[in-house]
């Protein structure tokens, strides 16, 4: 394999000494077509690219699926090397944890909304791993996928606020024909509920398309989604229309909107968004 795997800290900082400038796509692996287009986007910008493959226990609540979570990493690498990337890191969890990991990124109070609303702690899992990332690899950008909506929104804050010096570039979601966005949770579906998956996306389009046409009753279009996914035998967690700048409610005069939605088909539990420009 041509692909360049790295573990740990020392060996990533020698290879990429010479790289020039560096793009980072930070996954947990399983990889699928949608980090791929991240890695695209990465080689846009910067030579060089480095995903990381690690599956982050922080990250993880209580009953979620660490434990079950795909991890595929020859597959991974043969896929990268494929799409151009030209390294893989992939430190073990004595690499990104030698030691408890005690100091922790409290990102702000949105972090406890919407996604934080149902899995607690999640964001400061993902802050504080994707900041020990940035350490590691000091890339000059990285790239996420918009799927995860609010994971960009708190990245992007932590950027801002720590003043990191890496650029971070947002790759719309990458959908199967039937408009189901990438993920690698979709694996867990049986093939009854990957047939139904694409409901979520559609019950958003619906509302994108309200919004779009001058609707802002967006309590209205929000129940009309939870009850169109209930009668399929969704378990709705939500779907709300937020401000894209803020992930709070809109303002009266605010136009750049995008709606989130989350729900559970069987014990899967999906999630996806679209971004909304009102009249
Ligand atoms: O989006 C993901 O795969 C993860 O949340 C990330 C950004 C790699 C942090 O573990």
């Amino acid at each position: 394999m041509a692909i360049d795997v790295v573990r740990s800290v020392d060996e990533l900082r020698t290879r990429i000494a010479r790289a020039g400038r560096v793009s980072c796509v930070p996954t947990m692996g399983n990889i699928h077509d949608g980090h791929l287009s991240l890695v695209k986007l990465g080689l846009q910008d910067a030579p060089f690219v480095v995903t990381t493959i690690f599956v982050n226990r922080l990250q993880f609540g209580q009953g979620e699926d660490f434990e079950k979570y795909p991890r595929t990493f020859e597959e991974d690498c043969e896929k990268l090397e494929a799409a151009g990337c030209q390294m893989v890191f992939h430190p073990d969890e004595t690499v990104m944890y030698p030691e408890p990991q005690v100091f922790m990124v409290d990102p702000p109070s949105i972090a406890n909304k919407l996604e934080g609303r149902f899995r607690p702690g999640h964001f400061r899992g993902v802050a504080t791993v994707v900041l020990k990332l940035f350490n590691m690899v000091q890339p000059q950008s990285a790239v996420f996928g918009k799927k995860d909506y609010q994971q960009l929104h708190v990245v992007r804050h932590m950027v801002r606020q720590f003043s990191l010096p890496t650029r971070i570039i947002a790759a719309e979601t990458f959908r199967a024909a039937d408009g189901l966005a990438l993920s690698s949770r979709n694996r867990y579906l049986s093939t009854a509920e990957r047939d139904e998956a694409p409901r979520l996306g559609q019950a958003l389009r619906e509302v994108k398309a309200a919004v779009e046409g001058g609707d802002r009753n967006f309590e209205a279009l929000e129940f009309a989604a939870d009850a169109l996914l209930a009668r399929h035998g969704w378990h709705v967690d939500y779907v709300v229309v937020r401000s894209r700048r803020t992930l709070l409610q809109p303002e009266a005069d605010d136009k750049e909107l995008v709606v989130l939605g989350a729900a559970k088909l069987g014990t899967t539990r999906l999630i996806d968004n679209l971004e909304i420009l009102a009249p």
